[in-house]
C-alpha cells in the first residue's frame, strides 16, 4: 500500500520508469532509482549487469553517477524499485555510496512495483557509518 506525498510518488514514478531500461540479463531482478536533489531536479540509474558478474552495477551506483556527471551533489530523497516480494534492501555498498552524498536523515523510499513501500532513512540503512570525521587526524 502507497500513501506517498505527490514528491515522493513522482520520484517513485522516475525509478519506476528508469527501472525499465535495466540492463537484468543474469538475474532478471529490474531495480530502479531515483535521486531527487535539494533544488528539485531529479537524477536516476538503473543496474548494469555484465557476463563477468562482479562487473554489474546497482541502480542507486548509476543514479549517483548521473548525478555526479551533471554536477549535482546534494541529495534531498532517495527512491528505489523492483519487482520483490518486499521492498528492495539497497546492497552494502549503495548504502555507503549514497552516504558520501547525504546527511543522515534524507528520506529514502523503497518499493516495489506493486506498491508495497518502506520509508527509511539514510541514516537508518547505515548505522555507525564510515565518514570523513574518522580521517580528521590525516
Ligand atoms: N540491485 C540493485 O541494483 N539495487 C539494489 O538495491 C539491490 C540489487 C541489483 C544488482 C543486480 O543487478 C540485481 O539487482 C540482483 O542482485
Amino acid at each position: 500500500m502507497s500513501h506517498s506525498d505527490p514528491a515522493t510518488a513522482d520520484l517513485i514514478a522516475a525509478a519506476a520508469a528508469v527501472r525499465l531500461n535495466a540492463h537484468a540479463p543474469y538475474s532478471r531482478f529490474l531495480v530502479g532509482a531515483a535521486l531527487r536533489m535539494v533544488d528539485g531536479s531529479i537524477h536516476v540509474g538503473c543496474n548494469v549487469e555484465n557476463v563477468a558478474y562482479p562487473e554489474g552495477t546497482c541502480a542507486e551506483a548509476g543514479a549517483i553517477a548521473a548525478m555526479c556527471a551533471a554536477g549535482a551533489r546534494d541529495i534531498a530523497a532517495v527512491a528505489v524499485i523492483a519487482d520483490s516480494p518486499k521492498p528492495v534492501s539497497p546492497c552494502g555498498g549503495c548504502r555507503q555510496k549514497l552516504a558520501e552524498f547525504c546527511n543522515g536523515d534524507v528520506p529514502v523510499t523503497l518499493t516495489t512495483v506493486d506498491g508495497v513501500t518502506l520509508q527509511t532513512t539514510v541514516a537508518a540503512l547505515l548505522p555507525g557509518a564510515f565518514d570523513r570525521d574518522y580521517m580528521s587526524k590525516v
